[in-house]
């Protein structure tokens, strides 16, 4: 109680966010900037954070995947069977269940009905015990904190409490997002090696885009990076509009794309092949995009021809300055396309796409 006789509200505890592996520096970006919340400390696909109060602004960051109130966090488990200890007890004992419980009803307020809940873990890397021995130790450790009248549910539970297991991490939480996070509500249709949303956002924000700005993606594929650049417009823009523009050799993918952002803000769409634009010389400031992987193509020997001609004409719509943003698996390729044009590497990082190494590059066209 504090002096008021009011009961003191317990300290919040920290957040933590689950990104798709190699862009967690980008996320922990936007929590500081966009959310004002504080990094304590950044793991591959894993950023965990405080901010000063709870509201559903958490739920709007663009570059995370899920979003976790943490229950308790490990950086030192050993691989060995003694880990399930851990797993057990940490669980019983370190949370303040029923703390964390409230706080993820301030965010999520009961359903009629029943309430639900759902039990996940997760392991990735060699451990000495199965992902099934992790779950049991979880499962038990949670024993009488699950309040009564709760009911267990495979789908769409209300509440989900998480373990994720990464090599020697363990972070446990109560899930705050939903699948709305990391699958948006925009992207209603598909083309095949359609961008992740959080990626495309992550590529977004490391364009830099400003007020005024014309911003274009020659190969947009469904228009995943068009709708994260209209959401950044969106929010960006209040000094001067920013346009986008987007297109694809294939109907089809501009039609999806067409589809997709239809509730999202206007871009201009069109037809086109990325090698003859029908744009100006030097009439747009970035570029974000992640060209076709070799293995879409019917020979890996086209992607570096494809490649030159793409980079020339991209050389030749970029304003002296602009910058460009791409997503590649044949990096080599890539690189010696754009640094014949001059441009320079300001940035890299190192993504999975299709369980493939892919290189996120950032890229400076001299002035
Ligand atoms: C990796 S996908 C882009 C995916 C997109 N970012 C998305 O999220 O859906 C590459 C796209 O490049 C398009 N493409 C291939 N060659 C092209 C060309 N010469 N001009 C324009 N688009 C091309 C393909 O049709 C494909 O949609």
């Amino acid at each position: 109680m504090s002096r008021s006789g009011r009961p003191t509200e317990l300290p919040l505890p920290p957040l933590y966010a689950m990104t798709h592996g190699g862009i967690e520096s980008i996320a922990a970006d936007e929590i500081t900037r966009d959310l004002g919340g504080e990094v304590k400390k950044t793991s591959r696909g894993l950023v965990v954070f405080r901010v000063e109060e709870l509201s559903d602004n958490v739920l709007s960051l663009r570059t995370t995947e899920d979003v976790f109130l943490l229950a308790w966090g490990s950086d030192s488990l050993t691989y060995k069977a003694e880990d399930l200890d851990t797993i057990r007890t940490w669980t019983a004992r370190k949370p303040d269940w029923d703390h964390l419980f409230k706080l993820h009803h301030k965010l999520r307020p009961k359903t009629k009905g029943r309430p639900t809940y759902h039990i996940v873990c997760q392991m990735q890397g060699e451990h000495g015990f199965r992902r099934a021995d992790a779950r049991e130790a979880f499962i038990e450790g949670l024993a009488g904190k699950i309040p009564h009248g709760w009911q267990y549910h495979n789908e769409n539970a209300w509440l989900e409490i998480w373990l994720t297991i990464n090599s020697k991490t363990a972070v446990c939480g109560v899930r705050l997002s939903d699948r709305t996070m990391r699958h948006r509500t925009y992207k209603l249709d598909h083309i095949a090696a359609s961008l992740r949303p959080t990626v495309a956002a992550a590529m977004v924000r490391l364009a830099g885009i400003g007020p005024g700005m014309t911003v274009l993606d020659p190969m947009c594929g469904a228009g995943t990076i068009l709708a994260e650049a209209l959401d950044i417009a969106e929010k960006r823009s209040r000094a001067g509009r920013v346009r986008v523009i987007g297109g694809d050799i294939d109907a089809n993918a501009v039609f999806v794309a067409s589809q997709n952002l239809e509730h999202v803000g206007k871009a201009d769409l069109a037809r086109w092949d990325s090698t003859r634009l029908p744009l100006e010389r030097a009439s747009v400031d970035r570029i974000v995009s992640n060209p076709p992987f070799g293995k879409q193509l019917s020979s890996i020997d086209q992607i570096g021809p494809l490649y030159e001609s793409a980079a020339e004409e991209w050389d030749r719509v970029l304003k002296p300055g602009g910058r460009a943003v791409l997503l590649a698996m044949e990096q080599e390729a890539l690189k010696r396309a754009v640094q014949v044009r001059g441009w320079s590497m300001s940035r890299q990082l190192r993504v999975r796409l299709l369980g493939q190494p892919c290189v996120m590059s950032v890229w400076q066209k001299p002035g």
